[in-house]
């Protein structure tokens, strides 16, 4: 897969892994490769190219920037991070991440994971889902600081 090269070694692993996954019609993201469990992403090494392949051309700065959504600068995306990976992801992986995912206290009240936020709704309509090992980054990242 061209951007396995983009992205960590553990980290096209995992993808490798899951391509095969798919191919045998299963997308468990915990048979994806364990080592995934482990990482600690960063936004340039690891994420960036995700977002670059699947999201980008609707929420760029060089191009269309859909709902204030600008995913190629890592303060935006950082900032963002709470609704960017809880509409990239599968349903049942949000209670995992409950911590990493719950958007900012309102007045107060702590809110459930992905308040407000329309899970697995991106990229819309027929394009391609997120891999397993791609969300898996993505859900690391949210969870081991979102670093840069
Ligand atoms: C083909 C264009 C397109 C692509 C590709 C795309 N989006 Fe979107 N995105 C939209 C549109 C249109 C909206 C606003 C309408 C909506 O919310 O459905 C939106 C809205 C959003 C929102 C705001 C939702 C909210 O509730 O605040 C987020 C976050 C988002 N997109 C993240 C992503 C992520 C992450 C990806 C890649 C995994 C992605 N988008 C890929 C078109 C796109």
């Amino acid at each position: 897969m061209i951007e396995g090269k983009r992205v960590g070694a553990n980290q096209a692993a995992g993808i490798a892994t899951c391509v095969l996954l798919v191919a045998c019609g299963g997308q468990d993201l915990s048979s994806a490769d364990p080592d995934l469990l482990n990482t600690t992403p960063s936004y340039a090494r690891d994420v960036r190219p995700i977002l670059r392949q699947h999201c980008e051309s609707c929420h760029a700065s060089y191009g269309p920037i859909l709902n204030g959504v600008e995913l190629d600068a890592y303060q935006s995306a950082y900032s963002n991070r709470v609704r960017v990976v809880c509409t990239a992801v599968a349903e049942d992986r949000v209670s995992d991440y409950a911590d990493a995912l719950r958007p900012a206290p309102r007045l107060g009240v702590e809110r459930p994971p992905c308040d407000g936020f329309a899970i697995d709704s991106m990229p819309p309509g027929t394009q391609p889902r997120l891999t397993a090992a791609e969300q898996l980054v993505l859900l690391r990242w949210t969870a081991t600081g979102a670093n840069p």
